[in-house]
């Protein structure tokens, strides 16, 4: 592994690569890994970098966004089968019937969107930033897809805003239910409960905290307590469990993974810098008009 490690490293040098991470990824790739974070942090990322590769070891949408941002550097994906579930949920067409049944109103996509999908969409919004995004909409009814969860967390986070949500949701994070949250505070009573907010709200209802990938890692860090509970996908755990040995952490079940974040290992990693692949690209009308999209939610986020 280490020399796998040093290879990596070198290839980055010698090709003015960077690489972005994931916070759900096999926590092996944070040892290559230029930043490791939640979706909006990358993205960020993405936009001021001025490496020449950027290698995503994420899912599918993340390296798309990427690209969109950064049409001249070339965007590696190492594994193309990983791709987001809930992002598939929504097409074009689906948008479009969606849009047409509800008429005249914002549209907000999450961004675990294809690049069509947010082509056609009015602002992009992550886990960490969706309340804000919504609310700088001044507007009394908002469409949100495709997470039909997050939308209605943010509604009820948010006075007087309807917020009218696609029916996407992600599989991994409905698998958490209310009762294993019940017994888990059962068998810890001292535990805070972090959640991400793809979870359904009979879950997010009975935490102390719910937010992005990243801000349950600082939620986590911040806070003296000493056990938390954490209902999001295994890779959080993974980090905090190495970054704060003092603290013990409870993955919520044992089967809260993402199979498709899980595809990228070292070995792929350095396969997908040797040989340049899998290289992403986006159609020039959709990239211009998604960026549009993506931009709204950076301008707003800063
Ligand atoms: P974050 O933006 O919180 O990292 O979430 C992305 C995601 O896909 C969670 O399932
Ligand atoms: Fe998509 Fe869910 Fe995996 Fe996140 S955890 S990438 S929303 S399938």
């Amino acid at each position: 592994m280490k020399e796998i490690i040093e290879k990596i490293k070198q290839l980055k040098e010698e090709k003015k690569a960077v690489i972005l991470a994931h916070c759900y990824q096999n926590a092996e790739i944070d040892e290559v890994a230029d930043y490791v974070g939640d979706s909006l942090y990358l993205s960020q990322m993405a936009a001021k970098t001025d490496a020449e590769i950027i290698l995503f070891a994420g899912v599918y949408f993340m390296a798309q966004t990427a690209k969109i941002l950064c049409p001249d550097k070339k965007v590696l994906l190492p594994r193309l089968e990983s791709g987001c579930l809930m992002a598939d949920m929504i097409n074009l067409k689906q948008l479009r019937e969606f849009k047409s049944k509800n008429p005249n109103i914002p549209v907000v996509c999450y961004i675990n969107s294809t690049a069509e999908v947010k082509s056609e969409c009015d602002i992009c919004c992550t886990s960490s930033n969706a309340l804000k995004i919504v609310e700088s909409l001044k507007a009394p009814k908002v469409l949100f897809l495709p997470d039909t969860y997050l939308g209605k967390w943010v509604e009820s986070k948010l006075n007087n805003v309807e917020v009218i949500t696609y029916p996407g949701f992600c599989p991994t994070h409905l698998r958490i239910r209310p009762e294993d949250i019940l017994e888990a505070r059962k068998k810890y009573p001292n535990a805070k409960v972090l959640a991400h907010p793809e979870c359904h709200q009979s879950v997010t209802s009975l935490a102390d905290y719910v937010g992005s990938t990243t801000g349950i890692m600082k939620f986590a860090a911040e806070h003296d307590d000493k056990q938390f509970i954490i209902a999001t996908e295994k890779g959080v755990v993974d980090r905090l469990k190495r970054d704060y040995p003092d603290k013990e952490f409870i993955l919520i079940k044992d089967n809260i993974i993402c199979q498709n974040m899980k595809w990228h290992t070292l070995t792929d990693v350095l396969h997908a810098l040797q040989n340049e692949e899998h290289e992403i690209s986006v159609d020039k009308d959709i990239r211009e008009k998604a960026l549009k999209c993506i931009d709204r939610m950076l301008e707003v986020s800063k």
